[in-house]
């Protein structure tokens, strides 16, 4: 049985057309760098303060670093890590296992904005990445024999990291972890678990929590 990891809520967008005339933004975007075409607080922010909920937009970086984590496991080497990231738009992608992510911030917002504009990425023949026509409940329906278990450092802190998760091969565990920096996720996020658990008395970074819950994993299945 694998584990399935659900990024949820991450800022990934292109730059919405409401700012695009904003000297921030004018000053960076080139029609032929795909790059250059993705929100990105790090260089839009003086424009991004106008858009709603700005705080939760804009953060590629976010992604980019839980990917680095997430595929470089032992677990996702074990080809038992199971990766999908899902928008603030509600946009749902499903990683190919496979998949080499670059390490350059710059190429993978680059392939991050020609995803959003094409709807995958595609090399020989075979998806890299590709969107799903399912909403986030939708999806989770379909993984059988499955406990939903969503962290939030609003959720009960837990006592023993190593009870999160029972050495049960035949339970489907699918974790939610928010790809945002500030903020809580949304009512309908929330409603797809009923075990929302702390792991820290602190709020971390969306990556670090990845790299920790996959590790509890590994060491409940014995997985090096
Ligand atoms: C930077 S936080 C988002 C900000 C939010 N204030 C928070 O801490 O939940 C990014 C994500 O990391 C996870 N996270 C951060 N701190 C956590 C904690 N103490 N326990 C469990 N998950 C945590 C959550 O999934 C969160 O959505």
């Amino acid at each position: 049985m694998a584990l399935t990891l659900i990024i949820a809520e991450c800022g990934l967008e292109l730059i919405p057309k409401e700012i695009r005339d904003h000297p921030s933004v004018k000053k960076n975007i080139r029609s032929k760098n795909y790059s250059s075409q993705l929100l990105d607080n790090a260089l839009h922010h003086s424009a991004m303060v106008k858009l709603n909920n700005f705080e939760k937009r804009g953060r590629p970086d976010i992604l980019h670093n839980c990917l680095l984590n997430a595929l470089g496991s032992p677990l996702n080497k074990n080809k038992q890590l199971k990766i999908y990231f899902h928008t603030v738009n509600n946009r749902i992608f499903e990683l190919n296992p496979e998949i080499r992510i670059t390490r350059n911030y710059n190429r993978f917002k680059g392939l991050i904005a020609k995803l959003l504009i094409d709807g995958k990425i595609e090399f020989e023949k075979s998806y890299l990445i590709k969107e799903l026509k399912e909403n986030l409940r939708e999806l989770i329906k379909i993984i059988k024999k499955k406990e939903v278990l969503l962290f939030s450092s609003r959720g009960g802190l837990i006592q023993h990291h190593l009870d999160i998760f029972q050495k049960d091969t035949s339970k489907n565990y699918i974790i939610i972890i928010g790809g945002f920096q500030k903020g809580t996720f949304s009512k309908e996020t929330l409603e797809l678990s009923n075990r929302i658990i702390s792991i820290s008395q602190y709020s971390l970074d969306a990556w670090i929590v990845v790299g920790k819950i996959i590790s509890f994993y590994e060491i409940i299945n014995d997985i090096k």
